[in-house]
């Protein structure tokens, strides 16, 4: 019985050694043009999708026919596809910099309820580059946005451009005017 002790004791001291030496020996490559080890990878995947499952359990979504996409639209276009891209439209050279990478968000919107994803668009994603728009937005422009997510999967590659060809530049909201 003492020995197992022992031996678990050893074995302890051993890994918190073993952790503080990756940390401290700056072996872990930080760069972001790596993408996590595998295990990080699982690690953080799996905690995303419970948190955001856990803390968006109580978000009861309006019926989203009844937003203003064009509202949506608008925010989408000067806020979410400098990283994101939209359908027929390459996110800009700051997504294609970073990891993880930001998806196409047409291909994201099954994995999600709505009040998932809204929980997302109002709070960010620690640790990303994902932002909280919560901060800076307020709940009908947010909920107008998800609406407008919503809709992504069903439009096709061209049909992204006529629709921002339509907004008209007076419009347009500034990254920096809230
Ligand atoms: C500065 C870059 C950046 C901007 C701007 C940005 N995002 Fe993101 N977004 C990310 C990154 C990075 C992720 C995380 C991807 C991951 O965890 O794998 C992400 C994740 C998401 C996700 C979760 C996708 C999934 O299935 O994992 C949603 C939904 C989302 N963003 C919506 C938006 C919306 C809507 C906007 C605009 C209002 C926006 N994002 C603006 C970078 C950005």
């Amino acid at each position: 019985m003492k020995r197992t002790l022992v031996a678990i004791e050893i074995l302890l001291i051993v890994l918190i050694v073993g952790f503080l030496v990756f940390i401290y020996s700056g072996v872990y490559n930080i760069a972001a043009t790596t993408t996590h080890y595998s295990f990080l990878e699982w690690v953080v995947e799996t905690t995303k999708k419970n948190s955001v499952r856990r803390h968006a359990k109580s978000i009861a979504a309006p019926p989203l026919a009844g937003l203003d996409l064009q509202q949506g639209l608008r925010h989408f276009d000067a806020m979410c596809v400098i990283c994101h891209g939209a359908p027929g439209l390459p996110s800009s050279a700051i997504g294609q910099g970073m990891v993880p990478t930001p998806p196409e968000l047409s291909q994201r919107v099954r994995g999600w309820t709505p009040g998932e994803m809204f929980w997302i668009i109002s709070n960010g994603i620690k640790m990303t580059g994902m932002p909280a728009f919560g901060p800076t937005h307020s709940e009908p422009e947010l909920w107008a946005i998800l609406a407008f997510v919503r809709e992504l999967p069903g439009i096709a590659p061209e049909g992204y451009q006529a629709l921002r060809a339509k907004i008209r530049p007076g419009e347009m909201p500034q990254p920096d005017h809230h």
